[in-house]
């Protein structure tokens, strides 16, 4: 009774405050399990909730921003909200699937200042999560102070997290509760100096709910805005959003304007984080008219031996000049003869001494770029470049275009580019650092060259729009396992359900020399292992050969690079030939069997023909799945090739043990596989 008597006033005051749409202040994913609220206290603050199948996972939460004009944070009239629904199928050029269902149920909500100024919230709802943003009304230009987008957890959800920094990605994920979130745990998860020095963490930020729910914020289509950091108010247990700029001003923008959106990913499985296709799908259909010269790939490149220092960048420097052309010719070899269609090269142009400056139009008198691109050319292997720019973003700017034209005649159809170190006057989240990064991929574009950046700001879906933009890297990448501190164990596990799931990662998979045995470093990873107490870090790959077989199916990306030197790969030829063989680019994926941090099975059926593969990986700890092959066609039989962790091995002895056999497999097959600790598995069905 009291009940309907509170649903009738609700709906008497709806219609009194003139709000219409047959949903009111409330909408749900095409499938109902994602109801979305929003409403306006009697400070005229903005507030919106989430609930997933009943359970709320975004309490009440704020909305607000503030320009040089207007504080739009309280004060504010709801006039009205329309409702819309949407419901197409797009193809990508590249990507996990053929086909994207882009389908949503839609609302904005209009809210109006004291002074009439208007402000709107435009909201969708995907079956796998929750879009949102704002847009300025009026015309000239404003500049945005700030942004107060809150996420309020309902309790102390576990997470999966990054510290909280505007120039950083690169480090270790932290697993604790939302209220482990601390400057303490920050300064574990990487170098304090580049963090923000409050709690706060980067995003993808993942969570898990007592329910089982899992949870990640982040965002989509960022142009002309900074990046999106979170800070973590421990006693409201929420989030706010935290845009990245040097001085008062975190954006000039023109209006009318939309933010990026504000992203929450929701799945009562941890795959769903994969499978997500919500952060493409905000993102503007593609610009490009011809998409034909984007070629997804396998790559290798003079990169690892650099990073074992058996050669280096500078010619000149201390160790043998990695980009001779006999060097590059020898890789372009080792490529054509695998079947790989780059070769990337760095070090190849002057800049890279003491003191010097980046010249992107200049190779080193040892490296002969038309002979390169020509023999490349003949057998089948393009030339990858790259442009490091060591934080020098002006010097960069001054060439772009110059550069570009300069890959384009020499026939280099993809750079490499990377930001590496603090970026004077600006962040690598800033505003300024945005245009700049969207504007590499835009000029790329219009010279059909395609863009792989490291130390980018953080994937927002863009390639969508620009498909020019292959991958990027923003984690802690394999190279870090060249390096004194190397990654945790539980790290590739935890890239799945977070960095990964905003887009494309260029992790460069497929060390198969773990121990190093052919470098320099010999020495140091044969001694006693280095192990950092808290942290469980080692000065050498701590994975399973087959863990890194593994990895071409479980991270996402359209370029995967064959990272180790290439008389590696003729240390266990059988197994190279998983490597070979794996695509790169996918008609379907099926996230089967999956652990936030501890471990990920991931099923793809190529896309160019009928084969699937599927790949697991694990943390630490030795695990036996079971993998039910229920995605195969009915009533036809494969033959698996399964590439597995052999009975001694594991990340710390006998990493290079393995087992390959064949089976006949069905629809109905279930495949049971011990993966090592640090192991993994990978099967090719056809
Ligand atoms: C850092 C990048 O991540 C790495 O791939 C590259 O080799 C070095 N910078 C040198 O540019
Ligand atoms: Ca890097």
């Amino acid at each position: 009774m009291r009940r309907s008597l509170i649903f009738a006033l609700g709906l008497l005051l709806a219609a009194c405050s003139g709000i219409t749409g047959n949903r009111g202040k409330e909408t749900t994913s095409p499938d109902g399990r994602i109801r979305f609220a929003i409403d306006i206290n009697e400070e005229g603050i903005p507030q919106y909730s989430v609930m997933f199948d009943g359970e709320t996972i975004i309490a009440p939460s704020a909305l607000g921003l503030t320009t040089s004009e207007c504080d739009y944070r309280s004060g504010l009239q709801l006039l009205n909200i329309d409702h819309s629904s949407h419901s197409e199928v797009w193809q990508p050029v590249w990507g996990q699937y053929a086909e994207i269902e882009d389908c949503y149920n839609a609302m904005t909500a209009n809210f109006t200042t004291a002074d009439n100024r208007k402000l709107a919230l435009e909201v969708r709802l995907y079956n796998d999560g929750v879009g949102m943003r704002y847009t300025l009304d009026g015309e000239g230009e404003v500049d945005i102070l700030d942004e107060q987008t809150e996420f309020a957890a309902v309790a102390d959800y576990e997470a999966h997290w990054i510290a909280g920094s505007y120039d950083d990605d690169e480090y270790a994920y932290m697993h604790t509760p939302l209220s482990g979130i601390t400057r303490e745990t920050m300064a574990k998860s990487g170098n304090p100096a580049r963090q923000l020095p409050y709690p706060a963490v980067n995003t993808p930020v993942t969570m898990v709910t007592a329910n089982g729910t899992h949870v990640a914020i982040h965002e989509a289509a960022l142009w002309h805005y900074p990046a999106m950091s979170l800070r973590y108010d421990a006693e409201r247990n929420t989030f706010t959003s935290d845009l990245a700029a040097v001085g008062e001003v975190k954006s000039r923008v023109e209006l009318p304007f939309s933010t990026p959106w504000r992203t929450i990913i929701v799945g009562d499985r941890a795959g769903e984080l994969i499978e997500s296709t919500l952060t493409l799908n905000l993102n503007e259909p593609c610009r490009l008219e011809d998409t034909s010269w984007i070629r997804p790939m396998k790559y290798v490149g003079v990169w690892w031996e650099m990073h074992l220092k058996n050669s280096t960048w500078d010619m000149g420097g201390s160790a043998p000049h990695c980009a001779t052309t006999e060097n590059v010719k020898r890789y372009i070899d080792f490529a054509a003869e695998a079947g790989f269609d780059g070769v990337l090269v760095e070090g190849w142009n002057i800049g890279w001494g003491w003191g010097e400056r980046f010249d992107y139009c200049k190779p080193y008198p040892d490296f002969d770029i038309d002979e390169i691109v020509a023999y490349g050319r003949e057998r089948g292997v393009m030339l990858i470049g790259h442009h490091e720019t060591y934080a020098n973003v002006v010097n960069y700017e001054e060439q772009m275009e110059a550069s570009y034209d300069y890959y384009a005649a020499k026939g280099v159809g993809s750079v490499k580019t990377g930001y590496v170190g603090s970026i004077p006057n600006r962040y690598h989240n800033s505003r300024e650092m945005v245009d700049h990064y969207n504007r590499t991929v835009v000029e790329a574009a219009k010279r059909n060259i395609t863009v792989d950046i490291h130390e980018p700001v953080h994937p927002t879906g863009i390639c969508r729009t620009y498909p020019n933009l292959v991958s990027a890297e923003g984690m802690r990448g394999q190279e870090w396992q060249a390096w004194n501190s190397g990654n945790c164990i539980d790290h590739n596990p935890t890239l799945p359900f977070t960095r990964n799931v905003a887009g494309a990662m260029d992790f460069t998979p497929g060390i198969f020399d773990v121990r190093y045995h052919n470098s320099v470093n010999r020495a140091a990873a044969n001694e006693e292992y280095k192990v950092d107490e808290k942290h469980d870090y080692r000065f050498f790959v701590n994975s399973t050969l087959m863990h890194q077989l593994a990895q071409y199916v479980v991270f996402y990306s359209p370029i995967q690079m064959v990272a180790d030197l290439p008389e590696n790969y003729k240390m266990y030829p059988e197994a190279f030939t998983f490597i070979r063989n794996v695509p790169v680019d996918w008609a379907d994926t099926r996230a089967l069997d999956c652990k936030v941090g501890d471990y990920a099975v991931v099923a793809r059926r190529d896309k160019h023909s009928d084969k699937w593969y599927v790949g697991g990986i694990t943390d630490g700890s030795a695990r036996e799945v079971s993998v039910a092959l229920d995605f195969l066609e009915e009533g036809r039989s494969y033959r698996a090739t399964i590439y597995r962790d052999g009975e001694r091995a594991g990340w710390d002895s006998y990493p290079t043990d393995h087992i390959i056999e064949q089976v006949e497999v069905c629809h109905d097959s279930v495949l049971d596989i011990r993966m090592a600790a640090g192991g993994g598995f990978a099967i090719e069905i056809e």
